[in-house]
């Protein structure tokens, strides 16, 4: 069959990874794509949210099943167009796609279906949103209720930041749109996991969990990014409370969404707090986590094609998915001065070599290719991913990799799976 990738990350570089080693692959095209992606797939060069050019490329050549990376395209509808058009899509469509577009939908969401979450409230009017912090006091968190590629949630440690950040959004207007509305939310503490699950309208099937570091530098310190390394398993999602996860909160949502007239077909993507009384969401995103996917798509033993397919034809009560016992850790190379201000156009050298140590994949997130020359092309350039037996294994085997790579615009945590390595 004909397949085509929407993105441009090492999220999307993994899913085609995966997905070209299906039998089923005939034709593998990814839109944009990167320099990593043209060794597994043709690049196209339309952007995500070109919809109209996607739905024509589509058509003209004949494309059998759209896998969608990232949520802008879900939020703006191309799962609705192409399902209209009688072409499979693996994603939420533009009303599911919403439980990451609105965090206040999914707030409500939690409150109707009695899911844990952190207690919250709603506000369009800066003033009552600030007589709400006066009566709820600090630490609390404020967040823009729309997309902010991933920069709208502000921790405030005291009722003056609390206020800034409601000035920040509301009044000034940082997010636009997205911040006409804020979700103030009381702060949780605990360790932070991503959970995955894959649904198909009526079953739920969970995938392995993972963990992230959103934080820039070592030790989880400096500015939030869209994640720095991942890894999986993830030690603190036990057995137990992976099930609990399923049974409080996975499920539930997907019965409430349904009732709600949000039927979620997809990856559904809970960012959960593991806290004193149990797991408690903390969002959804609509689309597989990155870099968690690359960690991910390296565990996975099934047939990634088939399984997105069963997922977006309602066929998952069919399907147990086969994981590799080993653990995958992935560490993020990214230019330097990410998540602020940086340079592109620089050279990476050490690519071949590196990628050829055993279980290494160097998935390319921003890179673009030049007369056979890597060069950087975004903020995230790399995702250097290994698997080891244990967590410590793929942690020593990622960083052998990192430090066959040559490219002194570029930085990179050294400390990715601490915790877990740490337990
Ligand atoms: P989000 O974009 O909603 O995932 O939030 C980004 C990060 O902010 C999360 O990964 C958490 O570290 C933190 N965060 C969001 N909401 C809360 C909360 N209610 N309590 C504590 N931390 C939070
Ligand atoms: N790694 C976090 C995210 O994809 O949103």
């Amino acid at each position: 069959m004909k397949v085509l990738v929407i993105g441009s990350g090492g999220r999307e570089h993994a899913l085609c990874w995966a997905i070209a080693k299906s039998p089923k692959c005939d034709e593998l095209y990814c839109a944009p794509g990167n320099a990593g992606i043209d060794q597994v797939a043709i690049s196209v060069p339309i952007a995500i949210d070109d919809l109209d050019a996607i739905m024509d490329f589509v058509t003209e050549n004949g494309v059998d099943f759209v896998v969608v990376g990232p949520e802008g395209p879900l939020v703006a509808g191309l799962v609705d167009l192409l399902e209209a058009a009688g072409i499979k899509a693996f994603g939420p469509n533009a009303r599911a796609a919403e439980f990451e577009g609105s965090k206040g939908l999914t707030k409500d969401l939690c409150a109707k279906y009695l899911i844990p979450t952190a207690e919250y409230a709603r506000f369009n009017e800066p003033d009552a949103a600030k007589e709400y912090i006066r009566a709820h006091g600090a630490p609390i968190v404020v967040k823009a209720d729309g997309l902010a590629a991933g920069k709208g949630v502000i921790l405030c440690r005291n009722v003056n930041e609390a206020y800034a950040a409601i000035d920040h959004i509301m009044t000034e207007s940082a997010f636009g749109e997205a911040g006409a509305e804020v979700v103030i939310e009381e702060m949780m503490t605990g360790e932070e996991a991503s959970f995955f699950a894959l649904v198909d309208g009526k079953t739920a099937l969970p995938l392995v969990a993972a963990q992230d570091h959103k934080a820039a530098f070592d030790g989880d310190e400096g500015p939030n990014t869209g994640g720095m390394g991942a890894y999986s398993p993830a030690p603190v999602v036990t057995p137990d409370l992976a099930a609990r996860v399923m049974d409080e909160i996975i499920n539930p949502t997907i019965r409430g969404a349904a009732a709600e007239g949000r039927p979620y077909k997809g990856v559904l993507y809970a960012g959960l707090m593991m806290t004193e009384k149990g797991p408690q969401l903390i969002e959804y995103n609509v689309r597989f986590g990155d870099p968690e996917c690359q960690a991910l798509m390296m565990r996975l033993e099934s047939d990634a094609l088939e399984l997105l397919l069963a997922c977006a034809e309602g066929r998952l009560d069919e399907y147990q998915i086969k994981w590799r016992d080993d653990a995958a850790l992935t560490v993020v190379m990214a230019a330097e001065g990410y998540p602020g201000a940086y340079e592109k156009g620089s050279e990476i050298r050490g690519l071949d070599k590196a990628g050829k140590l055993k279980d290494v994949m160097i998935f390319h997130a921003g890179t673009h290719e030049d007369d056979g020359r890597i060069i950087a092309n975004g903020g995230r350039v790399l995702g250097v991913t290994a698997l080891g037996k244990t967590i410590k294994a793929a942690q020593k085997r990622a960083y052998e990799a990192v430090d066959l790579i040559d490219w002194p615009e570029g930085f990179c945590r050294s400390d990715i799976g601490w915790r877990a390595v740490e337990r």
